[in-house]
């Protein structure tokens, strides 16, 4: 059954049987799965394998990183996988992204995944990409970031939903914007900083939702979800 919402369900678990005691409890017609570093690091591909076995979509969030060759191979992986979405960095450059879709477009033409690079993490502040040597505003490095992936054929980005407004604007209604740090207004914000709703997520021009605690550290994650899911009907 394909997945007709917005939602990601982010699985920020040390191990396979926390991740799948989740999901048991979530339907996959109403949500897809995010797996990052810490699950993949302990659990390894079979988490993938076992998600996609109770019928989740897969976002494989590992933010690749490294030089063309190395970073394509990662993403021709994570597509034998059957991954429905992959990213990468895109600080690593335009012929490490090209190489990327190039893999992809080479390996898996007819059931690649989605493609996506993140742009600045959201943890880094103004003085943080100064020490790096980026002398500018980190919003004017994440819109110059976001367009050279759109050029290196790259599906979307991921960024933060305070920023979709005027990436949508400047990258068009097809570039996937791939958006955390969303918080529905009774939930407790945790550890990010400048939440915004599902809601203002959407109407902000984003393309899909990454969401975890408000839904995994919930006693009741699907009605979490589902209530998540009506905010957003119009
Ligand atoms: O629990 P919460 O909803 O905060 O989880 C958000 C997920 O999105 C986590 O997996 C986190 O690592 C990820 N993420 C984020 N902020 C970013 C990039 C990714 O919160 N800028």
């Amino acid at each position: 059954m394909p997945c007709n919402t917005p939602i990601i369900v982010a699985l920020d678990y040390p191990d396979a049987q926390s991740a799948l005691q989740m999901v048991d409890k979530l339907d996959p017609g109403l949500c897809r799965v995010k797996v990052g570093k810490e699950l993949f690091t302990s659990t390894g591909p079979a988490i993938v394998e076992a998600l996609q076995h109770k019928g989740y979509e897969v976002f494989l969030d590992l933010k690749f990183h490294d030089i063309p060759n190395t970073t394509a191979s990662a993403v021709r992986s994570a597509a034998e996988l059957g991954v429905w979405m992959v990213n990468v960095h895109a600080s690593g450059g335009r012929r490490m992204m090209e190489a990327c879709r190039e893999i992809l477009e080479r390996s898996a033409p007819d059931v690649r995944p989605l493609l996506t690079a993140v742009t600045v993490l959201t943890s880094l502040e103004q003085d943080d990409l100064l020490e790096v040597g980026v002398d500018i505003e980190p919003m004017v490095q994440v819109q110059r970031l976001a367009r050279l992936a759109q050029e290196c054929g790259l599906d979307g980005v991921v960024c933060s939903a305070r920023e979709a407004r005027a990436l949508r604007g400047a990258l068009g209604e097809d570039f996937l914007l791939v958006t955390p740090g969303i918080r529905p207004i009774e939930s407790a914000a945790d550890d990010q900083k400048r939440i915004v709703t599902p809601q203002q997520a959407m109407e902000n021009g984003s393309s899909y939702l990454v969401i975890g605690r408000p839904i995994t550290c919930s006693d009741t994650p699907a009605k979490a979800l589902a209530a998540i899911l009506k905010t957003l009907q119009r």
